[in-house]
């Protein structure tokens, strides 16, 4: 019996194939096309990871995300419902919950999603929770905060570039908890969601600790042997350069400004209580990892 996992040629899906060396695995690569219909062969589980993530360009059209988000997790469900599979892991985001957090974001919090990657995940997950089970069957529902890991190209590849030049950060009057989610640890989770058996159910995942913006710059410099740079500059300044940075396309506008100062903190305790395990990787040892391969 085969894993299907969808996706696989992006970041996460790179990372998950080398993790599970040991599996056959399927990679299905799936576009949405009105009433196609998906066929699930002689597959024990799936991993759907395709989707569509934020776009920080701002190209792409609302229906978009919906097509590649939901309808087409829709399909891929369907196909899961009528197939012989077992196991249906389904990558959603934090973000079809909530876009800033104040407190500490649980499974308990109604959604309430801003963007149309929000919304179109929040959709599918509320599609394959509506749907009946039949007996034998799960599914997970996966909602990880932003995941990390080598070869990444996100905004911490971009925190490191500025740093390593010695440019100063800027932003330390912004004073932040944010958490991360090592790809390791995702990859960890996910292999033992098919080993154990777990019940179905909406999951967040984070590392254990949050960290500051200012604590992962200094991070960044001592991986660096430099001296961290932190310049505290009155935050309305700083916001008015970002604006002006969205008209002149500038790195760091407004949506990356948000990014880097806001609180983010995701609480992984129900995923943690029902592996009945420990993380195999702490969050500054999985960013440090994560730094180090950005001098590569
Ligand atoms: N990275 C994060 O921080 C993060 C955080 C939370 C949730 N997630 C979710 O985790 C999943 C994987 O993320 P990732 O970072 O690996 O994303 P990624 O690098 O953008 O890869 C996504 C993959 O989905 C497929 N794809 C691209 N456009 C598509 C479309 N319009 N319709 C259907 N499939 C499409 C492609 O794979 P193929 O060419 O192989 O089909 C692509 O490589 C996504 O669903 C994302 O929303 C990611």
């Amino acid at each position: 019996m085969k894993l299907t996992i969808t996706g696989t040629s992006g970041f996460t899906g790179q990372n998950l194939i080398h993790y599970l060396v040991d599996y056959d695995i399927y990679k299905q690569s799936i576009r949405y096309v009105p009433n196609q219909e998906i066929y699930l062969d002689n597959t024990e589980s799936i991993i759907h990871l395709a989707g569509k993530a934020h776009d920080l360009k701002n190209v792409s059209q609302p229906q978009d995300y919906y097509e590649a988000n939901f309808e087409l997790t829709k399909q891929l469900y369907d196909a899961f419902l009528k197939s012989d599979a077992r196991k249906f892991i389904y990558i959603s985001s934090v973000k079809a919950v909530a876009d800033s957090v104040n407190d500490v974001l649980t499974e308990e919090i109604k959604p309430a999603p801003q963007t149309h990657y929000g919304k179109s995940k929040l959709m599918a997950e509320e599609y394959i929770k509506s749907q009946p089970l039949p007996e034998g069957k799960s599914y997970y529902i996966l909602r990880p905060c932003m995941i990390h890991g080598p070869g990444n190209k996100g905004n911490l590849n971009l925190l490191y570039k500025f740093v390593s030049k010695g440019i100063p950060y800027p932003l330390a009057a912004f004073e932040n908890r944010r958490s991360f989610l090592n790809i390791e640890n995702f990859c960890f989770v996910v292999k033992e969601l098919l080993v154990q058996d777990i019940p179905s159910g909406v999951y967040n995942l984070a590392d254990d600790e949050s960290l500051s913006t200012n604590e992962l710059v200094s991070l960044i410099a001592s991986c660096l042997d430099l001296k961290p740079q932190l310049w505290t500059i009155p935050k309305g300044l700083i916001k008015g350069i970002a604006q002006l940075s969205d008209v002149l396309k500038l790195p760091l506008n407004l949506e990356r400004l948000n990014k880097l100062t806001e609180n983010y903190v995701v609480s992984n305790a129900k995923i943690k209580k029902a592996l009945k395990k420990e993380f195999p990787v702490s969050a500054k040892q999985g960013l440090q990892k994560t730094i180090l391969s950005f001098k590569e």
